[in-house]
């Protein structure tokens, strides 16, 4: 297109009180908003960050204080304009911003009023954005406070760094500006979501050498690494390095160990409230801070196969163009040869788990295993019967009387026809690890021990094969202790017999 000559021209300067009540609505909650603040103080070199609120009070807060190096009344006015800083200047490799709006739009998307305290060189500065005074005025001009006392927050403030506070919480407490004990639940609950959201985002601040401590009203939040690399059961892959134009892009796959080898509270923690199942797949992390989780970018769906994946993708800050990273740091698109080189790795992860669910499988039908269970796969079905032939049923037909035996193997045929696999279906669909096999008693744990020993003892197997092949199936696997002491009991009795 030619370019004309232009003559006229018309002021189109816009509306502050319009455009800045837009800046409100680019889709932050709690979290990312409170994550973008937090990025600020982690760029400026804070070691500690705190974050203060007071829910319960006529004038609720929340306050992010940082020990960072501070900013002078001309930083910050600066800081303090939308637009501060352009989005394709180079910045630092530290640097965790990007637009120069995060500041103002994460605080406005959650607080009418934004002040920023910044102490520097052991001088104080002040500034604050009132979005009512905005509207009332219709400029672009931050007040400037000559008085800090009263601020809340403004104690926790070192010689040097930056308090952040919000106040007129109008999002926060919406629909319940008059009722403040439910206003003060909700803001507490929504905090305490945020709790985990930052324990997950910035965990590899707060893993370093020097860790970064982030305080939640005086509470220390621990770092959540999404991939338990410290557990001595989770299994990593090599990392792989991909390099593009605009820097490199490091590639890790991690598989979680089995929820039978963690804690209760470990699995919960690191699968969080949306389940494993949703939060398998890519964690993309830019600088070291996640930004993205919990997905496969559309590239396969989030299945049970594959739930204790997570692949770990690293990017610098240099490439935000081709990722489009977004204001709120929230969303990404894969460049295409990224998108290429991680199909590869999802079908690798694929053939993997299938072949430990193989695995598994076969260690189900195999007959030394001794299943208490047969699988039986015909004609396009599967079905899961009862094995008449393991030991404890064996013997103890064995010692009935012929009539008594034919009703005896008929209720075991019933326990199988009538398994109720509607309600594992569902159960699996939801919550596969609270399912567990049912603790059996010690009378019938005795029966079955001892009559496993005695088949296996006949058929000359050795102890330590014997213990082995007992120890993986149930009901002995998970009354492992108890199995234990009751062969080492019945053992010890037919020795001194
Ligand atoms: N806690 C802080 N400590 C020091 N400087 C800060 C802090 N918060 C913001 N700033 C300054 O304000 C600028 C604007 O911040 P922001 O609006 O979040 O945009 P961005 O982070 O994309 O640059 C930052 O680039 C930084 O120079
Ligand atoms: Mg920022």
């Amino acid at each position: 297109m030619q370019e004309q000559a232009i003559t006229r021209r018309a002021d189109a300067t816009p509306h502050a009180a319009s455009l800045i009540e837009g800046l409100r609505d680019i889709g932050y909650s709690l979290e990312s908003a409170i994550s973008d603040v937090i990025d600020n103080s982690i760029t400026a070199g804070a070691s500690c960050i705190e974050i203060l609120a007071d829910t319960f009070s006529h004038e609720p807060f929340i306050a992010i204080v940082d020990d960072g190096k501070g900013m002078t009344e001309e930083e910050l006015v600066s800081a303090m304009r939308p637009g501060s800083k352009n989005p394709l200047d180079n910045r630092d490799e530290q640097d965790l911003g990007r637009f120069g709006l995060g500041l103002k739009s994460a605080s406005f998307s959650q607080c009418r009023r934004l002040t920023v305290i910044s102490r520097k060189s052991e001088r104080t500065s002040a500034a604050v954005w009132d979005l009512d005074d905005v509207a009332e005025r219709n400029e672009w001009t931050v007040q400037l406070p000559d008085e800090v006392v009263g601020i809340p927050g403004i104690d926790h403030l070192g010689s040097s760094g930056t308090l952040v506070v919000w106040q007129k919480l109008d999002r926060l407490s919406a629909g319940y500006s008059q009722n403040a004990v439910r206003r003060a639940e909700v803001i507490n609950q929504r905090l305490s979501e945020t709790e985990r959201h930052l324990r997950l985002v910035f965990h590899r601040f707060m893993e370093e050498v020097k860790p970064l401590r982030i305080l939640m009203n005086g509470r220390q939040l621990r770092p959540l690494d999404p991939f338990a690399k410290r557990h001595p059961a989770t299994m990593a892959d090599p990392a792989e390095r991909l390099t593009l134009s605009h820097g490199d892009v490091e590639i890790q796959s991690f598989t979680l160990p089995h929820h039978h080898r963690m804690s209760k509270a470990e699995w919960e923690d690191i699968g969080g409230p949306e389940g494993h199942l949703k939060s398998q797949g890519f964690y993309l992390y830019r600088g070291k801070r996640l930004i993205l989780y919990g997905t496969w970018f559309s590239l396969c769906r989030q299945s049970e196969l594959t739930k204790l994946s997570r692949v770990r993708i690293d990017i610098p800050n240099s490439m935000d163009g081709d990722w489009s990273i977004d204001v709120k740091k929230s969303s990404a698109q894969l460049p295409p040869i990224v998108r290429d080189r991680l199909k590869k790795v999802i079908e690798r992860i694929q053939d993997g788990s299938k072949r430990t669910y193989r695995k598994r499988g076969q260690k189900l039908v195999d007959h030394e295993r001794l299943p208490m269970w047969n699988r039986v796969q015909a004609s396009g079905q599967i079905s899961y019967r009862p094995n008449v032939d393991h030991p404890a049923f064996a013997a103890f037909a064995e010692s009935l009387p012929p009539d008594l035996r034919r009703g005896f193997f008929n209720c075991i045929a019933l326990v199988g026809a009538s398994l109720p696999i509607e309600t594992l279906h569902a159960d699996m669909a939801g919550a596969p690890e609270q399912i567990v096999p049912d603790r059996v008693d010690e009378d019938t744990l005795v029966q079955a021990v001892q009559s496993t020993l005695s088949v296996l003892l006949r058929a000359k197997k050795d102890l330590k094969e014997i213990v082995s092949l007992m120890k993986d199936v149930d009901p002995f696997r998970s009354s492992w202790e108890d199995t234990q002491r009751i062969i080492a009991a019945t053992i010890g009795t037919k020795e001194e017999v």
